[in-house]
């Protein structure tokens, strides 16, 4: 059982907003004081660069950043060399992309992706398909908004190269049957990049286990800091891989007409690092890790399931993802705009996102202008999933009168 009273008692944010029910953690995660503790203790104790110099501050400092890719290898079960620290689970998509796509595609190939993804996920290979001739292929999703392993056996064929799917979406909260979809992606010798952002805050992700080539997440949605993320890859295909900038602290000969790089993952690390990030991401591993992923899942799925049995209660509520295995719920209430209905919320200090959420295939798909999101994380009290369903029935009188 979670000590949920503990747990909130760590967050500056809620500590400092007590009226506050925070239901947008898809959108980012608060930062317990073990993060920003070592944060602080880098900067006021050794904050230093790191790899460079040649004292013992810079030591200190070199060995805290990667004693952070230590605590992130093992929250994913990675080895050391396969954590590239990248600006976030963005960059970390369109280093996958625009290293391996450009190189490696050409006319008539295939990258099968879904109408589910992320803008941070789709649009790197919409990008590598329209430069190389490549063809995007979609997954077609069941009546849920699903992807399931039979749609994607039909998508699937020799043709195929690339598979980038979202592991749990950030509208729909579901969460893809990636095991079986990798394996049979492998039959085919095509490559999948994995968007982990939704997933690695909430559920144990052993990257082992799933046998992706590629995974990338953010840390500022594992209660980490905002400006760094993370891009998992096998060690042979990063060591494939050529860098996509160059510079400071990568290299390994540079010479008037040559270059070699440093081995993976320095080679995707060029400038100064994101040091007091990678810090401070290392300390939200352990504390998710210390809470422990698989009670994180129960105990948002459990809230999650409370709050739609309540949604259901209210007619004009259309919720559109009522199955889904995570802590996130996407709805609308008939006849008022997401928007509209988002200012009632925040007028009773229940923070949640309307809108697309930056994935309009899926909004689209939907055949919306945008849903309201409620997202759900181990700090959220069922006083939180009341607050909530009081907010949904007060938008719905205050602008239709029903
Ligand atoms: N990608 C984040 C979200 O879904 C920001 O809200």
């Amino acid at each position: 059982m979670l000590n949920i009273q503990n747990l909130r008692s760590q967050f500056s944010v809620l500590r400092n907003n007590p009226q506050l029910s925070y239901l947008d953690n898809a959108a980012t995660a608060l930062k317990p004081d073990c993060v920003l503790e070592a944060m602080d203790h880098y900067y006021q104790y050794y904050g230093v660069n790191v790899h460079r110099g040649v004292y013992r501050l810079s030591y200190e400092a070199t060995e805290a950043y990667e004693h952070a890719r230590e605590q992130v290898a093992r929250l994913i079960h990675a080895k050391f060399e396969e954590v590239v620290f990248t600006r976030g689970a963005s960059a970390a998509l369109n280093l996958v992309a625009s290293s391996y796509g450009l190189s490696h595609l050409k006319p008539g190939d295939e990258i099968i992706t879904s109408e589910l993804e992320h803008h941070s996920s789709h649009m790197p290979w919409l990008n590598v398909a329209q430069k190389t001739g490549a063809r995007l292929v979609y997954v077609p999703l069941n009546s849920e908004g699903r992807i399931t392993v039979e749609a994607f056996r039909k998508v699937l064929n020799e043709k195929t190269k690339v598979v980038a799917l979202t592991y749990v979406s950030n509208v729909m909260g579901y969460e893809t049957p990636l095991r079986k979809i990798i394996e049979l992606a492998h039959q085919y010798h095509a490559i999948v990049s994995v968007d982990a952002a939704q997933a690695v805050p909430h559920r144990k992700v052993d990257v082992k286990e799933l046998d992706c080539d590629f995974l990338s997440f953010s840390g500022h949605k594992l209660c980490g800091p905002t400006g760094i993320g993370v891009l998992y890859g096998k060690e042979e295909l990063l060591k494939e891989l050529s860098p996509i900038e160059f510079g400071g602290d990568m290299a390994d000969d540079v010479n008037l007409y040559t270059m070699t790089f440093k081995d993976p993952p320095y080679r995707f690390e060029t400038g100064t690092p994101m040091i007091a990030e990678a810090i401070g991401l290392g300390a939200a591993c352990e504390f998710v890790s210390s809470i422990g992923l698989e009670e994180i899942a129960k105990y948002e799925y459990m809230l999650k399931e409370k709050a739609i049995e309540e949604l259901k209660k209210i007619p004009h509520v259309k919720i559109y993802n009522e199955h889904a295995e995570t802590g996130i719920i996407a709805f609308n209430i008939e006849g008022v705009h997401p928007h509209d209905a988002a200012s009632v919320f925040d007028k009773n200090d229940v923070c949640i996102r309307a809108g697309h959420h930056c994935a309009q295939l899926i909004t689209k798909w939907l055949d919306t202008v945008g849903t309201i999101r409620a997202s759900f994380y181990f700090y959220n009290t069922m006083e939180d999933v009341f607050k909530f369903v009081e907010s949904v029935k007060e938008a719905d009188l205050f602008f239709t009168g029903r």
